[in-house]
Parts: structure tokens; sequence; C-alpha cells
């Protein structure tokens, strides 16, 4: 039962985004520079081996004034510079943030804030999603630059503008209002099937008539959850709109790939990039080591992780990260000697055949002063450079890798929608967290040596030996039954609390929890029980857990832990419902057990599910291949502070030397060892 190696095919044939190797790239602000200093830059980075520079990001001030105006020559002169130095363009459209010329001649682009207020420009992104105004502006600039560099030789990839909707993607102005009305009406073609669809008969808040509705700003009681889950699909497929109206500007023009930088990371939900995906010619996604978090680099595989679910299994670029820290965390921490080259592969390991930075040179002006970049302040003469050279030349060395694949056998469903719905207002318990109960299930899983491909609902599950659903609140009927099909086919499958309780409406199951899973699991809740964040649950076997119990009764399912004491003491809180006829088992957790707890449940699905494991992967240390038809590439990184032994055959492309039994990955290094037949 292998995964397959083949390709999830895009369904028209697209331009694709040609690797060459595994990419070295970084974003580039030249308009921040004198032209002096251009010249060093593109020395220098022939030195280091950069080959792909994102440029005119941020380019529009810069570019065009107020009487419309463009001025390409710096725009060519640098774009020639790059070229002749051999060196690939990732040519932004420069429409992420509008200039101060513009704002002040139509302040109706502004965005707006949940409680009415205005966010003014002076920073960066001040434009509402929906208006046409900005949308005109800004496709006159796409038109402009699509046409000059549409055939220049240079310019593998575009870039539409930046990490669309990072700080406006949900605007309460009204003018979002009419498009949010426009888009009801698609969706629901009436009013009565959207009162239905928002169960508006609770609290008076029956819709007479379109222009009733607005966009839910701030109310004196909570809003309405259905009216909130729709703005944020809305405002994730308006987004989508802009990124499609540029791509058809571009297209106009030329045939290399377009694209735009997710975010995949922490702090960032509003985007459903499940429905994104299908429309980019080759995935791009951001990530930053977020220190607000109790495991930041766990954070870190999971990101990447789906970040190749998005990319359908194939290969993705990672097209910014930092060298050291960043500066809009409130504790801005470096990262340690050799973590750059460790977090880099991090990504790689999983499917990234692309490793870029933001930014190139470190800013002396702006919000952005304090970010790390390629070149430090301090310079070439520094510890941080040396790494990026290091970092160059492993790259270089990895080039072979490009193109392989990661085959994962667990699969784990993950759904932005679940994300909303889960976090609402008036949920159970505030401290219900979706990514929290996400994030505890991949670590488990990640250092008990599985491979997890991070999948949609819905998605084609064959050939996973076990499914992992953690907390998926809300999923719709059909995506329900493919999780019931797989398991009848063999697969096992590990649901946890709160999952399956609500259908896409947010409209509740009734029969007991959870809802459209009861029959599969062959368990029933009657009642959530959940418990203050700093009490503790004690479970039979021994195993701590936290904030959630429920009033469960296994109605075909074995019990294989229970509550003790607390508000479901004596009932169930792990259960097991054996498959028959060649189904697989079906496995349901009903709270958070610890760290070590999780690990054991973990343990004991893989081991009946008979998922492949890495040897020698656990906690502080990674252990994932990269696959081709015939050879394999196993990523060994050691995070943790000792060194670890490990039987290995095959070339290290990290350092260069040959592997012929047992070898030593000192704390901190990365081994990467080419193995001839995938075993
Ligand atoms: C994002 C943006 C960049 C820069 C970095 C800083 O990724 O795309 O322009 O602001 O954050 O971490």
């Amino acid at each position: 039962m292998n995964r397959s190696l083949a390709t999830t095919e895009p369904k028209l044939a697209r331009p694709r985004y040609e690797h060459r190797g595994i990419d070295f790239g970084c974003d580039y602000n030249p308009e921040q520079w004198d032209p002096a200093v251009w010249r060093e830059d593109v020395a220098l980075m022939r030195e280091v081996g950069v080959s792909l520079v994102a440029i005119n990001i941020f380019g529009w001030s810069d570019l065009q004034g107020p009487d419309g105006g463009i001025d390409f020559s710096r725009l060519d002169e640098i774009i020639g510079l790059l070229h002749d130095a051999d060196i690939r363009v990732n040519l932004g459209t420069g429409t992420s943030s509008p200039p101060p010329w513009l704002a002040a001649r139509h302040p109706e682009i502004l965005p707006m804030t949940i409680d009415g207020t205005l966010r003014y420009p002076g920073g960066r992104q001040a434009w509402c999603p929906s208006s046409p105004v900005f949308r005109r502006y800004a496709l006159d600039l796409v038109e402009a630059v699509a046409e000059r560099y549409g055939q220049h030789p240079a310019v593998a990839l575009w870039h539409v503008s930046n990490e669309l909707g990072c700080h406006n993607a949900h605007c309460y102005c009204d003018v979002s209002a009419a498009a949010f009305r426009r888009w009801l009406r698609e969706r629901y073609g009436s009013i009565a099937a959207l009162n239905r669809a928002w169960g508006t008969s609770f609290w008076s808040q029956r819709y007479t008539d379109w222009d009733e509705i607005g966009t839910p700003r701030l109310t004196p009681a909570t809003r309405n959850p259905g009216q909130v889950l729709d703005f944020s699909r809305f405002s994730s497929d308006e987004l989508l709109g802009h990124y499609r109206a540029e791509l058809e500007v571009i297209r106009r023009h030329s045939r290399v790939p377009v694209t735009t930088n997710f975010m995949v990371t922490a702090h960032i939900r509003e985007l459903d990039y499940w429905t994104w995906a299908p429309e980019m010619d080759v995935i791009a996604n951001d990530h930053y080591l977020d220190h607000r978090l109790a495991d930041p680099s766990s954070e870190l595989a999971f990101a990447a992780d789906l970040t190749r679910g998005l990319a359908g299994g194939g290969p993705w670029m990672l097209m910014e990260h930092s060298t050291g820290s960043v500066n809009w965390q409130p504790h801005n921490l470096a990262k340690a000697p050799g973590q750059m080259l460790r977090d880099s592969l991090q990504h790689v390991a999983r499917g990234a055949d692309s490793v870029c930075f933001f930014q190139w040179r470190a800013s002396l002006q702006g919000s952005e002063k304090f970010h790390s970049a390629l070149i430090p302040h301090a310079g070439t003469d520094s510890a941080l450079w040396r790494e990026a050279v290091d970092l160059g030349a492993v790259l270089e060395r990895m080039g072979e890798v490009a193109g392989t694949r990661v085959v994962g056998d667990v699969a784990m469903l993950f759904s932005w929608e679940a994300w909303w719905a889960t976090d609402a207002e008036n949920r159970p318990s505030s401290a219900i967290s979706y990514l929290d109960q996400v994030w505890a299930t991949h670590r488990a899983l990640r250092e008990a040596g599985a491979t997890v491909d991070i999948v949609r609902p819905g998605a084609d599950l064959a050939g996973y030996r076990l499914i992992v659903v953690p907390g998926l609140h809300l999923v719709r009927d059909h995506e329900a039954a493919t999780l019931d099909a797989a398991v009848r086919a063999g697969a096992h499958a590990l649901v946890t609390f709160y999952s399956g309780i609500v259908d896409e409406d947010d409209r509740v199951r009734p029969g007991g929890y959870p809802g459209v899973w009861r029959d599969l699991l062959g368990i029933r809740v009657e009642e959530f029980s959940p418990v203050l964040p700093e009490q503790e649950v004690l479970l039979e076997s021994g195993t701590r857990a936290s904030l959630w119990t429920e009033r469960l009764t296994a109605t075909d399912a074995d019990v294989l832990d229970r509550f003790v004491g607390g508000p479901a003491g004596g009932l169930p809180a792990l259960t097991r419902r054996r498959g028959t006829d060649g189904a697989g088992d079906a496995w349901y957790l009903a709270t958070l057990p610890d760290g070590a707890g999780l690990a054991r449940i973990i343990d004991q699905a893989l081991t009946a599910a008979g998922a492949g494991r890495a040897a020698g992967a656990r906690a502080g240390v990674d252990v994932i291949r990269r696959v081709a038809e015939d050879r394999s590439y196993r990523f060994i990184i050691n995070h943790g502070s000792e060194d670890v032994l490990l039987n290995a055959r095959g070339v290290d492309l990290v350092t260069g030397e040959t592997a012929t039994g047992t070898i030593r990955v000192p704390m901190g290094a990365v081994r990467v060892i080419r193995e001839d037949a995938v075993s």
C-alpha cells in the first residue's frame, strides 16, 4: 500500500515553474539603496550562490507618480544587472502597497476595521480588497509592468502583490458590504435560503431584504455565527479575486508562471488556501518562527507539511524566511549558530525546492530595520554572512534533490473553515484552540517518526494507513463520508473531540455528538463538559489531560481508557471501534492528553494501522525521506542537545562524506544521505 509517487497534475496545461536545483533566493528592495550598492549586491549574490531574486514587491511609489506616468529606468537597470549575472527574477507586480498620492486622491480605498474605524496610509497594505478604485489603479500598474517585462528572459516567475490579506483581509466598509451582499446572493439565491443558513430566527435576526445585510461589525452582543463564517469565506474569496484579476492581466503579456506568497503560519488564519492553491502555478509560502509559541520548531514542521499538502504533494517554494530575528514579535530572538541551515533544510526535507529569504540586505530605515537579512548591518564580516555562504554551498550540492517527493502513509485532515468555526465566539470553552489540537497531534506523529500528509476534508484518502482528524468541528456530510469510506477500505482513523459537530452552515447535527461520525466511531456523546484551564484531568491509565471531558457512551466500541473523577468520572476517554470485513479501526479521543499521553495513544494507533516510521526519529530529531524512482534522500535533522547515532549508507550531501554504517549526527547538525534505492 505504497502511496504513489505520481504528481497531482494541474487540470489544464499551465506554465510550470522550473526549479534550477534547489533555488537559493531572496527579496531585494533596491529602491532603498543607492545604485552604487546595486552592483556590489549583485556581485555578492553571485558569490553566495543566490539564483532567484524577488524585486518590485513594494515598488509602486518608486515607479509611478501622481500624474500616472511610470518611470521604468531603475527597474530596467536592476533587471539588466541581475540578468547579466545569470540570476533569475521573481518579478513583483508592485501592487502590494499603494503610494500615498493614491490614498490622498481616493480615500475611499482605505480599509475599515470591525469597529468602523479607518486604517490610514503610512504603513503598508492600506487598501480595501473590494475597492473597484484600488483595483483599477492596481491593474493599470500590472498592465504596464507585464507589458514591459512579460517577455524579458530574466523573468522566471511573477509574484502577485505580496502576502495578500496580511493586514487587510477583513474590511468592514460599505463598499465591502455591497460586495458581501453580491457574494451572498450568488451563494444563496434567495433571502429565505440565507435566513435558513444563518439561523436568523434566533434573536430576531430575520432579514427581509439583501440591503439590510452588512459586514459583521462589532455588535452589543455576540454576532450571528453564520454571518461571521460567511464573511470569512467571502473575504478569502475577495482577495483570491484580486489575485485572479492580476493574473488575467499578466497572461495577456506573458506565459511565465505566476504565484503569490502564502502565509501558512501560526498567526494568519484569514485565507482558505485550499481554495487558492489550484489557481497557483507554483505554491509558495512565507514562514517565520514564532517565539510566542511554546514550540516554534514544531509549528515550522507542521506549516511545511501543510504547504506540501497545498502543493498536492509536489515540490513547493519557501518564498521567505529569515536568517535570524524578525522585528514584529514582542521578543525577536536571534537564531542559534547552525539554525539557519537546520531550519532551511527542515523545509526542504518536507518538500520545498526553494529556500528564499526576506531580505537580501538589512534596511537602514523603516519599520523593518531590525529585521535580519542575508547581509546584516554588520556587513559581510559577520557570522550570519558566513552561514549564508555555507548554506549556498550546501544548497548547490543538493540540486539533485529537487523534484523528489515526500511520501507519507499517514494523513491529517485540516481545514481553514473548521479553524474559523472552532475559534468563533461563544464556544463551549474559550480555551479550545483548533491549532493547539492540530499541532499537538502533528507533533506526536512527527516525534513517532510518521510522515504526515496534510489534506483537505473530502480529499482522496486511498492508500493511507492512518487518518488523523484533530478537532475538525465543521465538516460537510460528503467530506465526512470520505473518512467512512477510507475506514471501510481498511484505513484506521483517529478522531479527537469537538470533531464532526456542525455542518457547513455551522448548524449542529442533532442526536448526540460527534454528529456525523457517531456510527463510524461507535460512540454517542450527550454533553460536553470542559474543565477550567488550570484544572488537570486524570485517566485510568495514568495519562494526564486537560481542557476537555464529555459524557460519552460507547455504543459499538471498546473502551481503552476512562476518566477518573471530575465531571466525566468513570466515563470513556479513549475508544476504539474494531473494523470487521477488512475495515480499519476507528479511534476516538475525548480529551487533550499531555505530550507523553498523546504520544502513547499515537504510538498505539500507528502500530495498529501498520504505518511506517522513520528509524531514529524522536523528540528533537527529525528523520524524513524524499524519494524518486531510483534513489532517496534521508534528512536527519538534530535539533537536540545530544549527538545522535544512526545507521546510514550513502553520500551525505551536507558534508560530502560517505556513510558506510553507523553515523554520528552532532547536536545541531543536519545530514542528507543519498541512498540508492527506496528501501
Ligand atoms: C512578510 C513580508 C515581508 C516582510 C517580512 C518580515 O513576510 O512579506 O515583506 O515584511 O514579512 O518578516
